[in-house]
C-alpha cells in the first residue's frame, strides 16, 4: 500500500520520539512492501518561533492532504509566559477542532514484565486491558460562554458544558463498535445524579445499546469510576465518557502501567483522517538528552497502521516487537530497575527494529 503520513514532531522530546517512530515505520515499509510518504510540519512552540502561529495554515493544509497524522508533543517553559493565542497547546486544540477529532482512544494495557514498575500492587494490575474512549471536541472545554464578568457588584465566572445529542450518539457508537471487537462490555461514565448533560448522556447510551444487543452496557458515576480504576481496573473493557471526565480518568488510568512513556493514543475523526500521538507531553526536564521512552510514540504509530490503514498484521508485529524488547529487560531510564543501566532512546529503537526483523524472519 502507498500512504501519505503527516509528521508533526512539535517540541521537546516530541522530536526524539518521532524520529524513533519513523525508523520503525521505515522498517515496516521494507518488511511488508509498503510505501510511506513522510511530510514534516510545524506545530506548537516550534511553529510559534518560525511563523508566529501555533498552527500555521501550511501545516493544517498538509495534514488535510495526508492519509493520517502523527504528532509528537507540544509545549515547554520557553512559551509559558506567552499570551494565550500564542501558546503551543493552542496549536493542538485548533488541530483537533479543525480535523473534527471527536473520539480519543487510549488503550491501557499492563505489560507482564513491567508490573513491578506500577505504583499499584501486582494483583491489582495484572491482566489489565481496557480502552478509554473520551469525547474530545465538546463539553466544558469548548462551550460558550466561558468568561469572567462583574455581576451584581461581584466578580463571577462561567464555563459551559454544552453537547448536541448527535455528538453524544457518535462517540457512544464508537465505543460500542470497539467493544464488539473486544470483550463486549461498555462502561458509560457520567454524573447523572447531578448534571442534566449526564442524564441525557445516559439516555443516549441506552438508545445506542439497544442497537448493539451483543454488547453489555453498564453505567457508572464518575466519582465511583475514579475509585474503581484503582481498586478493580480489571473489570473494564471499554470506558466511554465526555471530555473533562475523560481527561481526568485517562490520566489516572495511565498510572496503572507505570510510565507515561508507555501510552499511545488515537484521535478519530468523522472524515476518516485520524491523528495519533503519545499521551505524554514534551518532557522539558529530559528533552535533548536521548533519554525519552519512545514506546508511547511507536505504539501510536502502530495504532495508525491498524485504525487508519487496516494494517492489522503490521500493527501487531510492532506491538509484539516492543513487548519482546521490554520483556528481555531492555528499558529506558523511566522504567529501568535500580542498578540496571538504562538504554537511550535511539538504542531502544534499534532493539525494536532488531526484534521486528527477527519476527519477520521467523514468519516468512
Ligand atoms: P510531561 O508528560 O511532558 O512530563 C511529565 C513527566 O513524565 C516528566 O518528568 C517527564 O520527564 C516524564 N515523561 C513524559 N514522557 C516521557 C517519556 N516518553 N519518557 C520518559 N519520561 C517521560 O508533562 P508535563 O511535565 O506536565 O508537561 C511538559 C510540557 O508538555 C508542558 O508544556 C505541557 O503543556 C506539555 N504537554 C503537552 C501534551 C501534548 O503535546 N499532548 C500533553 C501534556 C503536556
Ligand atoms: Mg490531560
Amino acid at each position: 500500500m502507498e500512504k501519505k503520513i503527516a509528521l508533526l514532531p512539535g517540541d521537546g522530546i516530541g522530536l526524539e520520539v518521532m524520529n524513533g517512530a519513523v525508523e520503525i515505520l521505515k522498517a515496516i515499509e521494507e518488511h511488508y512492501y509498503h510505501r510511506f510518504h513522510f511530510q514534516y510540519g510545524l506545530i506548537g512552540g516550534a511553529a510559534i518561533d518560525e511563523t508566529n502561529s501555533p498552527l500555521p495554515e501550511q501545516t493544517l493544509n498538509m495534514c488535510k492532504e495526508a492519509d493520517a497524522v502523527l504528532l509528537g508533543s507540544v509545549g515547554g517553559p520557553k512559551w509559558d509566559q506567552n499570551p494565550s493565542h500564542l501558546r503551543p497547546e493552542r496549536g493542538l486544540l485548533a488541530l483537533r477542532k479543525e480535523l473534527d477529532l471527536y473520539a480519543n482512544l487510549r488503550p491501557v494495557e499492563t505489560v507482564e514484565s513491567l508490573l513491578d514498575s506500577s505504583p499499584l500492587k501486582r494483583e491489582f494490575v495484572e491482566g489489565v486491558d481496557f480502552m478509554i474512549v473520551r469525547e474530545l471536541t465538546g463539553g466544558l472545554y469548548f462551550g460558550k460562554p466561558s468568561e469572567r464578568k462583574v455581576y451584581g457588584g461581584e466578580e463571577t465566572v462561567v464555563d459551559t458544558l454544552f453537547y448536541k445529542r448527535d455528538e453524544m450518539v457518535r462517540i457512544i457508537e464508537q465505543a460500542f463498535e470497539l467493544a464488539q471487537g473486544r470483550q463486549k462490555k461498555v462502561t458509560s461514565v457520567d454524573k447523572a445524579n447531578v448534571l442534566e448533560s449526564s442524564r441525557m448522556w445516559r439516555e443516549v447510551a441506552e438508545e445506542v445499546a439497544a442497537r448493539y444487543q451483543d454488547v453489555e452496557l453498564q453505567h457508572m458515576l464518575v466519582d465511583h469510576a475514579a475509585m474503581a480504576l484503582i481498586h478493580n481496573p480489571k473489570q473494564f473493557d471499554v470506558i466511554v465518557t465526555e471530555n473533562m471526565f475523560g481527561d481526568i480518568l485517562s490520566d489516572e488510568a495511565s498510572m496503572l502501567t507505570g510510565s507515561l512513556g508507555m501510552l499511545p493514543s488515537a484521535s478519530l475523526s468523522s472524515t476518516g483522517l485520524h491523528l495519533y500521538e503519545p499521551v505524554h507531553g514534551s518532557a522539558p526536564d529530559i528533552a535533548g538528552e536521548d533519554k525519552a521512552n519512545p514506546v508511547a510514540m511507536i505504539l501510536s504509530a502502530a495504532m495508525m497502521l491498524r485504525h487508519s490503514f487496516g494494517m492489522n498484521e503490521e500493527a501487531e508485529a510492532v506491538e509484539n516487537a516492543v513487548k519482546h524488547v521490554l520483556d528481555s529487560g531492555k528499558r529506558t531510564a523511566d522504567l529501568a530497575k535500580k542498578g540496571e543501566a538504562p538504554l537511550s532512546t535511539t538504542a531502544l529503537v534499534e532493539e525494536v527494529k532488531a526484534a521486528l526483523a527477527d519476527d519477520h524472519a521467523i514468519f516468512n
